[in-house]
């Protein structure tokens, strides 16, 4: 009888091993889902890193911290502060406001959404999935909800990431009340909603 060596590359192994503070490492050996939150405005160093985390813009040709598909930059993304909702807008680096007023409850279903500090939205719109090539625009044209959703997903994982490296509570949602938003701001209906993110102080 012969016997049958299946190859195998053993790795090493990293759960449960400490990595050096300060490093991507550190950061995902901490990343995790948290859906406890403090009430306390976030700081403004805190509010600014988020969305630089999530969607900044990193090298002087405007790229981004996160990934997109063909450079095309599709992603909105709405900020719900205790004040009122804005508009994250990298190249001002700066948020629009767009409603006054606490739309906390609308970012989500789940209790500790109305009362935590911050909510985001992303969003794609897909008016932007265009490079005015005939035969890639088709191309986009299919792939539109998977370029959004690959897109949005970057963008959260580097949210989830920064806050793991800050300790900044984080979850991402795919809850959230696009109708009454959409209502609310009156969106294109070429903005497609991707994944909400709840973010604050662990409680
Ligand atoms: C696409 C997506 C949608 C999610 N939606 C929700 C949600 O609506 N509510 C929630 O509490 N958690 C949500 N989560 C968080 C997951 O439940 C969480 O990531 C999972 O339980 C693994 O836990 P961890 O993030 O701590 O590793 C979502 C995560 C992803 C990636």
């Amino acid at each position: 009888m012969s016997t049958v060596i299946i190859p195998k590359i053993d790795l090493i192994p990293q759960n449960g091993k400490k990595a050096a503070p300060g490093t991507l490492l550190d950061a995902l050996h901490r990343r995790h889902t948290t859906r406890e939150f403090s009430p306390e405005p976030l700081s403004d160093r805190h509010l600014s890193q988020v969305l630089w985390a999530a969607y900044g813009i990193n090298r002087p040709d405007g790229h981004r911290t996160a990934p997109a598909g063909m450079a095309l930059y599709a992603l909105r993304i709405y900020v719900f502060l205790q004040e009122a909702i804005y508009l994250y807008n990298p190249e001002k680096n700066e948020l629009a406001e767009i409603v006054k007023g606490d739309f906390r409850g609308m970012a989500g279903l789940q209790d500790f959404v109305a009362s935590a500090p911050m909510n985001i939205a992303i969003y794609a719109n897909y008016a932007d999935f265009v490079t005015g090539d005939s035969k890639t625009d088709e191309a986009l044209k299919k792939g539109a909800d998977r370029m959004a959703a690959l897109d949005a997903g970057a963008s959260a994982e580097n949210v989830y990431l920064y806050c793991a490296s800050e300790n900044i509570a984080v979850v991402e949602r795919m809850m959230f009340d696009d109708n009454g938003f959409r209502k609310l701001v009156g969106l294109a209906d070429s903005e497609v909603f991707q994944v909400a993110m709840t973010v604050g102080y662990p409680r």
